[in-house]
């Protein structure tokens, strides 16, 4: 018997899934999202339940996921249609494969227009911009790009074409080794981000926001949106692990795979937090200024520090391949889907999919400026309308809502058999993730859901 292979290829080796799948979970959600969402809700203890929320619910959901998509070497969509006929379970089951598409769709959406603001930076850093700016004059600068929406759009614009081109000519030219070298180039560069943050003299007073944990700062909708990140950072709960892992060679250790994306995504973040803290305290910032807290930090370092043109670039370089090789598997299960079930070409159903998250892209490019209203959410008063919702609803209702399919469909409804088939066996780590997934993750996802709303 020959071995099953996905229609649309596979991964050349253990060594390529890893990189492919740390260049969708490594983005701009460790560089851009984490340092901010953690400086809105207080530091260390929203650090503390986003590390909690990753080893007991993203890795063993990652985990899940890689496997349904192995076993299957389908689109998610397909994925959940074979396996649950194979189980004798409800038809429904697709529309969690759906609703995946539709989240990343979402998300694909204000995620070109923020990469879109990173290119503008490279492009702005490279020329000098940042000579000795202030922190006040980072600050404008930066307001002045993102109410500009003819810019954005074009930048916007500009990232959308590039992540389709990759994804057009298929995952395996040009990706692998476009990661290859950026993973270790952007842990090098956040080191060297980080001595400079230690050179600021503020570098205790950015360790003491991140890493002391004081519950009072932390509200229950904060909790959530640790939650929601930890699904977030690590590309789970829309089918990009899934579609990843549909193409990765059998024979392949998927827990010991999992584990290494998750400990370096999770070193990215805390990274960048460590970077950009201390830049934030010494420069009198507020560590709760939004979406903007990396674009107006960083500046003011690359501004002041020897060779900064250079290293700014280089950050801004890696910022973008970061977020490029992210975007792509966002796109990668939606395309993979229409490619299966609607004969469509490769080619076609990625510029059809572009072209639906590059439109949705415009509400956040107008979120900034001429449509931004503001509103309320989890005690923290919301100012750019449409992005703002877009966000909320992707990371902090669907992707965990999707993970909480996945943890039921693997540990409810798929035969317990048929999992340790793909695991290699029921050892004691299968035992361990198995006892996991189906009581200890759907609960907390459950109990972290009512909690935010006030059930609990
Ligand atoms: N993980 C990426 C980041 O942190 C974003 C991302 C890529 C993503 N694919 C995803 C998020 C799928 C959710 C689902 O930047």
């Amino acid at each position: 018997m020959t071995e099953p292979v996905s229609i649309h290829g596979q991964w050349s080796s253990r060594l390529a899934f890893i990189l492919a799948a740390v260049g969708s979970a490594v983005g701009l959600g460790n560089i851009w999202k984490f340092p901010y969402i953690a400086g809105e809700n207080g530091g260390g203890a929203f650090v503390l339940v986003y590390l909690v929320c990753i080893a007991l619910i993203g890795i063993p959901i990652m985990q899940a996921e890689v496997l349904l998509g192995r076993t299957s070497r389908r689109s998610p969509v397909n994925t959940f249609r074979q396996l649950a006929a194979e189980a004798g379970a409800s038809r429904l089951w697709v529309s969690v494969g759906f609703a995946g598409i539709v989240a990343a769709l979402i998300i694909i959406s204000f995620y070109s227009v923020i990469a879109g603001w990173s290119l503008a930076y490279l492009v702005r850093t490279a020329a000098g911009v940042f000579r000795n700016v202030t922190a006040e004059g980072a600050g404008t600068l930066f307001g002045a790009l993102i109410t500009d929406p003819e810019r954005t759009l074009a930048w916007h614009t500009i990232f959308m074409v590039m992540t389709c081109v990759v994804v057009a000519r298929g995952v395996r030219s040009g990706l692998e080794q476009a990661v290859r070298l950026m993973v270790p180039a952007l842990l090098a560069l956040l080191l060297v981000m980080v001595a400079y943050a230690y050179d600021t003299g503020k570098f205790a007073e950015g360790w003491v926001f991140l890493f002391s944990v004081d519950f009072d700062k932390l509200t229950a909708g904060g909790v959530l949106i640790a939650l929601g990140h930890a699904f977030f950072t690590l590309s789970l709960g829309m089918g990009a692990m899934m579609v990843y892992g549909s193409y990765l060679p059998a024979g392949v250790s998927i827990p010991r795979t999992v584990l290494s994306i998750a400990v370096i995504d999770t070193l990215v973040a805390l990274l960048a937090g460590m970077a950009i803290f201390p830049i934030v305290f010494a420069n009198g910032l507020s560590p709760a200024s939004g979406p903007g807290l990396l674009f107006q930090t960083l500046p003011v370092a690359f501004g002041q520090m020897p060779a900064g043109v250079l290293f700014g670039s280089v950050f801004f370089v890696l910022l973008v391949l970061a977020a490029w090789t992210s975007a792509i598997s966002l796109l990668e299960p939606a395309v993979a889907w229409l490619v299966e079930n609607r004969g469509i070409e490769r080619v076609r159903a990625t510029v059809f999919t572009g072209l639906l998250g590059w439109l949705l892209g415009i509400f956040t490019v107008m979120s900034f400026s001429h449509w931004s209203f503001g509103f309320n959410f989890a005690g923290k008063a919301k100012e750019n309308g449409f992005f703002d919702v877009l966000d909320i609803l992707s990371s902090s209702v669907m992707l965990p809502l999707g993970g909480l399919a996945v943890a039921f469909f693997v540990g409810r409804v798929m035969k317990r058999e048929r999992l340790a088939e793909g695991l290699g066996g029921e050892g004691l780590g299968f035992r361990t993730w198995y006892g996991i997934v189906r009581f200890v993750t759907p609960f907390l996802v459950v109990v972290v859901f009512l909690n935010a709303i006030g059930v609990l």
